[in-house]
Order: C-alpha cells, then structure tokens, then sequence
C-alpha cells in the first residue's frame, strides 16, 4: 500500500516498508442496499475486513511500524479493543520486533485476541476498560521504551487516508456521503484527511459529508460527554473517552456530516442483513455503518435524513471488520446442528424437500 500512494506518506527513501500486502480492497457495489436509499442513488461497501489481519488497522499499521523501525524501534505497545492489538502483533512480528498489547480483560472477541496471540505478542489483561488501558500504554509510550502504535500517532492516521484514496481513484471522484462506525476516532479524522488532501491535490471535485455511528451504549461524541462504563455487544468501538473526539467533531462539522447512534439490535440486524442479503460478512462494529444507513432512510429521529439527498448521490459505507473475528455473537443466534443419517433420504427430508 506504501508503494501505491509513497508521494503522499510521510516515508523517504531511507525507511524500511514493512507491509503485509494491505490496502486495494474492494469497493463493492451492492445494488440491494441501492434499492433501500432508492431515488437512484448508489450505495458502495468498502470491505476493509479482507485487509491481511482483518481489519482497517493495517492501512495505518504498515505506515506506523516501518517509521517506527526507520527510527530504530526495538518494541511496539498498544491498548486496543482487539483489533489494533492483532495488526501490531502481526506487523512486528513482521519486523522481528517485539509487540506488548494492553487490553481490557474479558472484552475482547476471541478471533481477535486468538491473533495477538499467534503472532507472539505480549498480553497483559488489565482489570479495565478500554480507555483505562490507553492511558497505561500513552504513559509507556512517554518513556521512550515503545513506539505507541493505536490512531494517536501521526504515522497511523497517514496510513490510514489510503482508504480515501482508493475511493476517489476508483470511482474518479469523491462520494457525496460517508458512512462508518467510530469508536476511538481515528478513522473518521483519517478518512476526512484523506479526503482533503485528495481534493487540494485536484484528484477530485468534493468532499463528502462524513457520517458517524458509535453504538448507543458507547456514544460520548453523540451525547458530549464521557461515558465512564461504555458498554455495547459491538466490543471494537466500546470506547468511552475516544482519543481522537475533537478531530471527529472537526471532520462532522467542516463536512456538514453527522454524529448518530445505533443500538445493538440495529447492528446485529444490520450484519445479518449484510451478510444474508449482500454475501458481506462483518463483525457487529462495523455493521454499525450499515445499521446507520438505514436509520438515516427510515428514522424520524436520524441525526441526518437521506430522504432528501439528491437523487444519484453515491454513498459508501466502510466495514471495518470481518465477521470471523466475532464469532461469538453469530454463535448466540445459531441452532445446535443435528446430525441426520448419511442418507439421500434423510438429507431430503433435512433440507424439506
Ligand atoms: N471498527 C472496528 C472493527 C474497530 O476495531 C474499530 C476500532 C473501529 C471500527 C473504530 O475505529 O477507533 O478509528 O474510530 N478499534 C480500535 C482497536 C479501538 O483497538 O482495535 P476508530
């Protein structure tokens, strides 16, 4: 991914690119969801659950970690919510450098702690949340030890803007809106400054509106103040005090965009609806972008109505995730499987035909 927008990174000649083959996902058009916004308009999915670990993180992560190496860095650390956790751990091992990730104990969804672990890192569960652990790895950061590697350093943020790229050098301008979920707010500041930077560099006409959905439990930018005990099923952006809130406001404002919430039934709705109707599995955080776009067709209450966006305005939605990260809350909705005889018969009377 480096290699693809080097002019436009914070890399020189001298640093060593570190990457595992991320970034150029798939932009996909998803003409059922077109259907729902309907009045002509087109709805994309930016699938950054296909990236190498699975998620977005890896857009910021190779940036991160080849700086971090240019400068000589023996070990990274992160707090995570898990999935900045597994991209760290896989792009120092990568690096052979060492990796300590901070996580709140028992939150994390086991796809994602399985990956810290497999790629050797060093867990440490605090007796915590999220936000609790951020504070623990900034302050360990500060000793010079580590390169902090979650969305507070510049060299994430950077990497991360590639997404933007990508749209605008697919569908030859920006869209008109963008949905995503937010959680420490990283992502929203780099899709804004992606999409800034894009246009004053005249790859295109205009800036979308930028839409952000934290879930109802989790929602401090939403409600304007901190949540103390964060809590929703969608476990990536169960984030109380997001680091990045005033880069998010910024972005939301100077967009004309939005900041709504979605609850927990809307995102296990959602990702259900995804999957089943657009064959898009996402884990429940990153169904909150999908969850958002259809409270924002069909509720009185949306923070933004797209009942009256222009007709054939181009709306693209990022899932941030995969699905197989989660698979707990799959599991919660899935029927025990009860073994028939291996039989043509029994198979037919099975399927009820
Ligand atoms: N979606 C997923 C799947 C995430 O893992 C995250 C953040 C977000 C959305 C929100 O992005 O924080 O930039 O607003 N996950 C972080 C982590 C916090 O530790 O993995 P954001």
């Amino acid at each position: 991914m480096i290699e693809s927008y080097r002019e436009f990174l914070p890399v020189s000649a001298a640093t060593p690119v570190v990457s595992l083959g991320e970034g150029s996902t798939p932009l996909i058009q998803c003409s059922r969801l077109s259907e729902r916004v309907g009045r002509g308009c087109e709805v994309f999915v930016k699938n950054e659950g296909v990236n190498p670990t699975g998620s977005f993180k890896d857009r910021g992560m190779t940036v991160a970690v080849s700086k971090a190496i240019e400068h000589d860095t023996k070990a990274l650390i992160c707090a995570s919510t898990g999935n900045t956790s597994a991209s760290a751990a896989a792009y120092a091992s990568r690096a052979r450098i060492s990796c300590v990730v901070i996580l709140p104990a028992g939150k994390i969804a086991t796809g994602k702690l399985l990956q810290a672990f497999a790629y050797g890192a060093r867990i440490v569960a605090i007796d915590g949340n999220f936000d609790d652990a951020l504070r623990i790895a900034r302050e360990l950061g500060a000793t010079g030890d580590f390169a902090i590697v979650n969305s507070i350093n510049p060299d994430r943020i950077a990497g991360q803007k590639t997404a933007a790229f990508e749209i605008i050098d697919e569908i030859s301008d920006a869209p008109d809106f963008h949905l995503l979920p937010v959680g420490n707010a990283g992502n929203i500041t780099a899709y804004w400054a992606g999409y800034r930077q894009f246009l004053e560099e005249k790859k295109s006409t205009k800036l979308p509106s930028m839409i952000g959905f934290q879930a109802a439990g989790a929602a401090p930018i939403f409600y304007h103040w901190v949540i103390e005990n964060p809590d929703t099923i969608a476990s990536a952006i169960r984030i109380g005090n997001p680091a990045s809130w005033q880069q998010a406001r910024a972005a939301i404002v100077e967009s004309r965009g939005a900041i709504d919430v979605v609850s927990d039934d809307e995102i296990l709705a959602a990702q259900t609806w995804l999957a089943q109707q657009e064959g898009i599995f996402v884990e429940p955080a990153s169904a909150a972008s999908i969850a958002g776009l259809f409270k924002c067709c069909d509720s009185r209450h949306a923070a933004y109505s797209i009942q009256e966006i222009p007709e054939g305005s181009r709306i693209v939605c990022t899932v941030t995730g995969h699905g197989l990260k989660d698979p707990d809350a799959v599991l919660q909705r899935m029927r025990g499987l009860k073994p028939v005889a291996a039989t043509v018969t029994n198979v037919r009377r099975a399927i009820g035909l």
